[in-house]
């Protein structure tokens, strides 16, 4: 165990554990968008930073990336983290006007409106990686990824045409905070709407109700992963015995 203080509470916490983490077993808020304990932390939004004190140094560092440590002094709500938390989440703003969690978390920061130029205000994309990190650390695909440097990063599947490696699972839309990217089962097809693509996908069929129940190509990626009868998911599961 490490004892550090965090806004004037000394507190304890496991080592291993993220600043981010050790603040919110305290109840301390930190805001966040590019956390989800599924996957990873990567730092892509950047809000979650703190102000950190050590042998006298003062510096900023991403609270979802940083481990405790012992004596460390952390600041949550310093001037100059609210001045940087606004400026960021009015860039937020202004890249995704219409992303309800954007709007929530700009409440919640006292923002309410940018001083920047929305470019495109039907884009609910803000770059968070949460989709690309559970298709490659929760799925075990890569089907998706960030490409392009700059203004013009953005999610894509390989050649902006339909992935090999997508199983059409949906755990990207599952996990994506602003809806950015969509998934509606129409008849026997999936359909998996992003930000720049459409994938469609045949669904498998129940032959004793004729419900639409799974992707077919999840269920075979089931199958060869876990090596298991593909006479398994011959019936959908309100049928099985
Ligand atoms: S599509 Fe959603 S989950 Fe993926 S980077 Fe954009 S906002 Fe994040
Ligand atoms: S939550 Fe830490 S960078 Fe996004």
């Amino acid at each position: 165990m490490v004892t550090l203080t965090i806004d004037g509470q000394r507190i304890q916490a496991e080592e291993g554990t993220t600043l981010l983490e050790a603040a919110r077993d305290h109840n301390i808020y930190i805001p966040t968008l590019c956390v989800n304990e599924a996957v990873s932390p990567y730092g892509a939004c950047r809000l979650c930073l703190v102000e950190v004190t050590k042998k006298e140094r003062q510096r900023l560092v991403a609270s979802c990336l940083y481990f405790v440590e012992e004596g460390l002094i952390v600041r949550t709500d310093s001037e100059r983290i609210a001045l940087i938390r606004g400026m960021i989440i009015e860039l937020l703003l202004a890249r995704c006007p219409k992303a309800g969690e954007v709007q929530e978390l700009a409440k919640r920061l006292g923002v309410r409106e940018s001083r920047f130029r929305v470019e495109d205000e039907n884009n609910l994309c803000v770059l968070c990686a949460l989709c690309t990190r559970v298709c490659q650390e929760v799925v075990g695909q890569s089907a998706i990824s960030l490409v392009n440097p700059g203004t013009d990063r953005e999610v894509a599947i390989p050649f902006y045409d339909n992935s090999d490696a997508c199983i059409a699972c949906g755990s990207c839309a599952y996990i994506c905070p602003t809806e950015a990217i969509k998934l509606e089962d129409v008849g026997d097809t999936r359909i998996i709407t992003m930000p720049n693509c459409r994938l469609e996908f045949k669904l498998k069929q129940c032959p004793k109700c004729g419900t639409y129940w799974a992707p077919e190509k999840q269920l075979e990626y089931m199958i060869k992963k876990a090596n298991i009868s593909p006479k398994v998911f011959d019936l959908c599961p309100d049928c099985r015995e």
